[in-house]
């Protein structure tokens, strides 16, 4: 499409996306995430404002809006695909005992059908819901590159106004590969736009290295020292220096694209205050609920990819202190089945004792969006240690048969071959449930729940 055509188009991108809006923001829909469980690493606090969300972000945004979230969020910061037009690939790595496997995993697909059309008619109705959940003194930040920016600056121009508009960050970064025919591009694009003149703004300050590195002396102004030599701290300008996210950095989780934790730190703290709502609509890692949770702030997420759940709530389970996750059923039917063996079992006075293993994982391969080069290798590691395939085990060892509250865990132990988990000294009343909830490599989800009677561990659930 020539970039005419393109322009021509963008009117009719922005009355679609608004009425998109309209529909949504009207419409008495029921709710699309069926599936809710509280995740409580550190027991159940009471900040269950906390919120992950699997699934489109559209919908998670209608849900926001009719349950009370209009005006409410200070600061959204979305990293949405840059339209590369290519699927982005997560990396997992299986031990099976004997070595280690890469396999590469579709994160996200980032081709759309009508090239740029389409990549804008999917983000416009999006923004026009997310200034509605914006507060009156709140921001937003939207992470692009070059390919779409100048195309997103316009539709952001008309959904939040001209004179909103408050920065261009240039997030400047070192990466590998170099080009002999063009600049190389080393830099992303973050617009930044308010919602109102009244905003929070938290100036943070950056290192100023003097002329020569050496001290200036003026009266009045302090200097500090460092390695380099001498500086003076003033505000940040818009031009941000960080690392990217490389392959020895010790925050590195394997998802594509995943952003550095300092980025969102400046962000954060700049754009909103302790306590205040912050959401990410295309949450990948979880950077920015990782950043949040650390500053005190309470954080939305939403994504819809399987990789980025499993992701999420392995990076959160040591960080966060608990919160709410939502989802559609739909994945359910495609994971694999989870066996349990039970090792020993002992009743004292009406309380149990006991030993359990995991057995078994039978993966099911359909559904898999997997090169079929790796579908092999996964077929040698299920035969070999298929608990390796278990990324996470989660517990709710009351279970009121309601919503389940997960706060024992065990993530998968890559060194120590594989997976297993054995769960001692847990005492259980005769007929208590027990809900264990499993979630593979590939980020798909089953749950099973037993019940202890009479001496015996019953399966009277499974999915
Ligand atoms: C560039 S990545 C975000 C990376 C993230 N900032 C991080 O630090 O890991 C974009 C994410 O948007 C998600 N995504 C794309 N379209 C979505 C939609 N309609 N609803 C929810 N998530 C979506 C993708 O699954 C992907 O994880």
């Amino acid at each position: 499409m020539t970039n005419i055509a393109i322009i021509e188009e963008l009117p009719k991108i922005i009355k679609k996306g608004e009425e998109r809006f309209q529909e949504i923001a009207n419409s008495s829909n029921t709710d699309y995430f069926l599936y809710e469980e509280i995740i409580a690493p550190k027991g159940l606090g009471d900040s269950h404002i906390n919120q992950f969300y699997q699934g489109d972000n559209l919908y998670v945004m209608e849900r926001l809006l009719k349950n009370g979230f209009k005006g409410k969020i200070d600061l959204i910061y979305i990293d949405p695909p840059f339209m590369t037009k290519s699927n982005q690939d997560g990396r997992v790595t299986i031990n099976d005992g004997e070595e280690d496997h890469v396999i590469e995993h579709v994160a996200y697909e980032d081709s759309w059908e009508k090239g740029i059309v389409s990549y804008l008619n999917m983000l416009c109705p999006r923004l026009y819901l997310m200034r509605e959940l914006l507060s009156q003194k709140g921001t937003i930040y939207v992470h692009l590159d070059y390919r779409a920016v100048h195309y997103v600056k316009i539709l952001l121009d008309c959904i939040f106004g001209q004179d909103n508009f408050l920065n261009e960050i240039i997030w400047a970064y070192k990466s590998g590969g170099v080009s002999k025919k063009y600049y190389s591009r080393k830099h992303d694009n973050i617009l930044v736009y308010t919602k109102s003149k009244d905003y929070i703004f938290n100036p943070q300050k950056e290192k100023s290295y003097n002329r020569g590195f050496k001290p200036y002396r003026f009266k009045g102004v302090e200097e500090y020292e460092d390695d380099l030599g001498w500086y003076t701290l003033v505000n940040l300008k818009d031009v941000w220096q960080i690392d990217m996210v490389g392959r020895t950095s010790g925050e590195r989780v394997g998802y594509a694209t995943q952003k550095p934790e300092k980025l969102l730190e400046r962000i954060i703290l700049t754009s909103s205050y302790e306590n205040s709502i912050v959401a990410d609509f295309f949450a990948g890692s979880g950077t920015t609920g990782i950043v949040a949770e650390r500053l005190n702030r309470r954080w939305i997420m939403a994504d819809k990819s399987m990789l980025s759940g499993v992701t999420v709530k392995k990076r959160l389970i040591e960080k966060a202190s608990s919160y709410n996750v939502y989802r559609t059923c739909a994945r359910d039917k495609e994971v694999g089945e989870l066996k349990l063996k039970v090792e020993s079992i002992k009743k004292i006075e009406g309380i149990y004792d006991i030993v359990i293993e995991l057995n078994s994982y039978s993966v099911n391969l359909e559904h898999l969006d997997i090169r079929k080069k790796y579908i092999q290798k996964i077929k040698d590691i299920q035969n070999r240690c298929s608990l390796a395939l278990i990324d996470l085990i989660a517990l709710d060892i009351d279970y009121d048969g309601q919503v389940p509250r997960l706060s024992l865990y065990c993530t998968r132990n890559r060194k120590a071959g594989g997976f297993n988990l054995t769960l001692k000294d847990i005492s259980l009343r005769d007929g208590q449930k027990m809900y264990l909830k499993y979630i593979d490599v590939f980020g798909r989800e089953g749950f099973n729940v037993y019940e202890f009677t009479d001496g015996k561990v019953i399966l009277c659930q499974e999915r």
